[in-house]
């Protein structure tokens, strides 16, 4: 294994956003840990990268494990002689209006979006600082800004996600550790596959791909994308209560 190149290692790398992030860090010359719970889709994609001369190892594990999801970083850390990257992208949202909702519907949600991702991304962080070098990225979301319908879990798991990246910014500032804050708006995945909903200013896996790789070239604080829709969400926190509740709030199942 060649030590001289970049290493990533990223949760959620069997479909969607993660897998387009692969395929880009991988032409970026990065060597990859790809994770996952789905192991031929890995395997897969490993195949792929290395059939362009990449390297790729597969991580698979549940990132809901939270010990599980440890172990996996780490072992991609010795794996590769120190990593450069850690991308906790790894998500899932379900809509469920809330007023049918039970704490089974909630759990998988901050199980995987808050426990999963931060144990992803502290899980080697004490060896980075140590090493004066690393990258900690976070794929957060537009959704995490307010609170969505039908998606109180899955919005306030963001808001988690992205006020714990600021903090964690904050803290290691001054210590060559980077911290970035992806917040995607709708990407054509399998995660919005079923969304019946208007999802403005859709874009593809390989343009959210691109913005990501880019952001994480200059070691963004921040990358959100698509910029309308990221003007938008902004300047709704703005709103009054009243007028948001009014624009979003439908009592329907
Ligand atoms: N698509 C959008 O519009 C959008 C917008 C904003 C933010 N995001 C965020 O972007 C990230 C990627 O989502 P996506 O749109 O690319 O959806 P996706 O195609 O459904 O990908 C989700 C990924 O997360 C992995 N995952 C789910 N549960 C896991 C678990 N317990 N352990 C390990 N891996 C798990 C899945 O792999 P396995 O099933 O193989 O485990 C899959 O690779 C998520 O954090 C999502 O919240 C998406």
């Amino acid at each position: 294994m060649n030590k001289s190149t970049p290493s990533a290692f990223i949760t959620g790398a069997s479909s969607g956003i993660g897998k387009a992030i692969c395929l880009r860090l991988a032409a970026d010359g990065y060597r990859l840990g790809l994770a996952a719970r789905r192991v031929d889709e890995l395997e897969d994609l490993a195949a792929t990268i290395r059939s362009k001369g990449g390297e790729a190892e597969v991580f698979r594990v549940d990132v809901s494990d939270t010990a599980a999801a440890t172990e996996a970083v780490r072992a991609a850390d010795d794996t590769f002689g120190g990593l450069d990257l850690v991308i906790a992208n790894a998500g899932v949202g379900r809509q469920r209006w809330a007023g049918k909702a039970r704490f089974s519907d909630i759990e998988p949600t901050l199980s995987v979006n808050v426990m999963g991702a931060a144990a992803t991304l502290v899980a080697v962080l004490p060896r980075m600082v140590e090493r004066g070098r690393g990258h900690l990225v976070g794929v957060s979301s537009l959704a995490g800004y307010r609170g969505l319908p039908k998606s109180a879990a899955y919005s306030g798991s963001k808001a988690f996600l992205r006020v714990f990246l600021e903090g964690l910014r904050v803290d290691l500032r001054g210590t060559s550790v980077a911290v970035t804050d992806v917040q995607p708006g709708f990407v054509r995945t399998p995660m919005t596959d079923d969304n019946k909903n208007p999802m403005p200013f859709l874009v593809e896996p390989e343009v959210a791909a691109d913005h990501i790789a880019r952001g994480i070239a200059r070691r963004a604080a921040v990358v959100s994308f698509p910029w309308q829709l990221a003007t938008l969400v902004r300047g709704s926190q703005a709103l009054p209560n009243g007028v948001w509740d009014r624009a979003l709030g439908k009592a329907t199942v």
